[in-house]
Formats: structure tokens, sequence, C-alpha cells
């Protein structure tokens, strides 16, 4: 088994709590009740659990964007820190579930990405970035001439490749995926999944998999976390967990959920959008 890449302890967040504009108590809400999981180098892990149970909230506190009430994270052994040092919070990027709110719809795809890998000194000038971004965007199936679109030009599917080309143009170690499907058309969710298994398999990723579907996670993950109302209920690899649950909720989940025909990952390189997912 390899080396933990991320440590979460005893994560907790709380939402509410205080008081509200006219002094009145507001109620306080634990989405996340003391949360435990390591992530081992090079595994896809998944969290699974229903709406509410508490996934984005642990994945945004992984990745950055929300403050957790205490516990701690450790990320290569170190503390993690919300306001992190720039090589900790560049090694971890995320795809996030909605492609259409995630991109600036006044910037071209090419200027989106670019000023990315300038910021982070990945490019030093306007020619690297070019290139490097129609490396990107032909790593997650798009023709370099995307560049030169704004998100509008592209379909939910092709948006979803631009965020997964994005979060990967400054070379992280973790990508974090909240239900990056789930807000596409079922006739191209397959795509999407494959395009970013073989990615994680290619560039030697770890990836957090955030899901509702067990059928999808089966094929994706090597080891999943069952989230319930807050708490990890069950553990383990996905084998084990879904041949053999061990939890009343894990059982429930598994009853909801039907099979998928096996998914195939390309062996001949990139996942090119099929005809369904092209636009105009
Ligand atoms: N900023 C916030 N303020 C108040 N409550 C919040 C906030 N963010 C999340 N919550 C609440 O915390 C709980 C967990 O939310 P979270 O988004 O983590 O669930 P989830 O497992 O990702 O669900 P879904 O499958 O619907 O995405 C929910 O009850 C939600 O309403
Ligand atoms: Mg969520």
């Amino acid at each position: 088994m390899s080396e933990p890449l991320l440590e979460v302890r005893d994560l907790r967040v709380g939402f509410g709590g205080g008081r509200d504009f006219f002094f009145r108590r507001k109620e306080r809400f634990e989405a996340v009740r003391g949360v435990d999981l390591t992530i081992r180098k090079g595994e896809s892990f998944a969290i699974v659990g229903e709406s509410g149970a508490g996934k984005s909230t642990v994945a945004k506190c992984i990745v950055g964007l929300q403050a957790p009430t205490s516990g701690e994270i450790r990320f290569e052994g170190e503390p993690l820190r919300v306001e992190a040092d720039a090589d900790q919070r560049r090694a971890i990027q995320m795809v996030f579930q909605d492609p259409y709110g995630s991109l600036n719809p006044r910037m071209t795809v090419g200027s989106a990405i670019g000023e990315l890998l300038r910021v982070n000194g990945v490019a030093a000038d306007k020619e690297a970035a070019r290139a490097r971004t129609a490396e990107l965007l032909g790593m997650a199936g798009l023709p370099a001439a995307a560049m030169d679109k704004r998100p509008r030009a592209f379909s939910g599917g092709q948006r979803q490749r631009i965020g997964i080309a994005r979060a990967l143009a400054i070379d992280p170690t973790l990508l974090v995926a909240d239900e990056p499907v789930s807000a596409l058309d079922v006739s191209i969710q397959a795509s999407i999944l494959i395009l970013l298994k073989r990615l994680q398999r290619e560039l030697g990723l770890t990836m957090v998999f955030i899901s509702h579907d067990l059928a999808v996670v089966k094929q994706l993950c090597d080891r999943v976390a069952v989230m319930n109302e807050g708490v990890v209920v069950e553990e383990g690899s996905v084998g084990e967990v879904l041949a053999h649950p061990k939890d009343a909720y894990t059982q429930k989940l598994l009853d909801a959920t039907t099979e998928l025909p096996p998914m195939e990952i390309s062996e001949l390189g990139v996942v090119a959008a099929p005809p369904g997912e092209t636009r105009g």
C-alpha cells in the first residue's frame, strides 16, 4: 500500500450559530461531524452519500474553499492551512459539478487558462501559455482551436472538458472532482468519466471522486468512504464495501443502485468528444 497523501482527522464544519440582524439566536447546524479519511498516493478515492451528507463540505475543506470549525487536514505530512502557501494550494485542484458556473463567461478559454499558467509561473510568456493550453485541451479531448472561444460556445460536456483541462493546468498532485458529471446529459457522462479515469492513471494523479452513484464508483475508484449525515459510516476497498456492506445505510444506497455496463478505457490515447457532445 502506498503512503498517505492526504489525511483528514476529526474534521468538523458547522454553519449558522451566533445572532442574526435582530440579535435572534441562529440555529447551529453541523454539516460535518468528525470525519477521518486517509487518501493514499495514486489512488482513486470515492466519497459517496445522499444529498446533504456533507460530501461537498469535506471537498471544499480539502481544496481550501471552506474553513473547518475544527480538526486537521495534512497534505504530504504537512498541516494544510486555509491561507496555505502557493505550492500546497496548487498541488490540490478541483473539478466542479457545474461546468457552466465555474468558467468566466467573458474570458476566452485560452485567456482563462493562460492567466492561470502565468500567475503560477508555469508559462513565461504568451507563446508558452498558448502552447501549454493547446496541450492541456488536447489531453481533455478538445481541439486547440477551442482556445479562442468563450464558454458559451461549448456544450455541457465540452465545458466540463475545459474544466478538467484547467484543473490540470498547473500539474496538481491531487484532483478533487465533486460530482463532475451530475450536471451533464446522461448520454455524455460516461465519456467524461472515462476521460477522468484515463488522465488519473496516465498522470499518476490521486483523485477524490464525489458521487452519489455507487455504480459509477465501482468502475472508477479503488476505495470508498460512505457518508451519512456528516459522518463516515463505512470505509474500505470498493470491492469489499460493495460486495459485503457492513452498514445498513450502505446497503440502502446499494439497493438503490442500478448496474452500469462496464466502461472501456480507450487504449488509443485521447478520448475525443463523441459527436453528440459537439456544438457549433
Ligand atoms: N454555506 C452553508 N451554510 C449553511 N449550510 C450549509 C452550507 N453549505 C452546506 N450547508 C449544509 O450542510 C449540509 C451538507 O451540505 P453538502 O453540500 O456538503 O452536502 P452534499 O453531500 O455535498 O450534498 P449533495 O449531494 O446535494 O451535493 C447540507 O444540509 C447543507 O444544506
Ligand atoms: Mg455536494
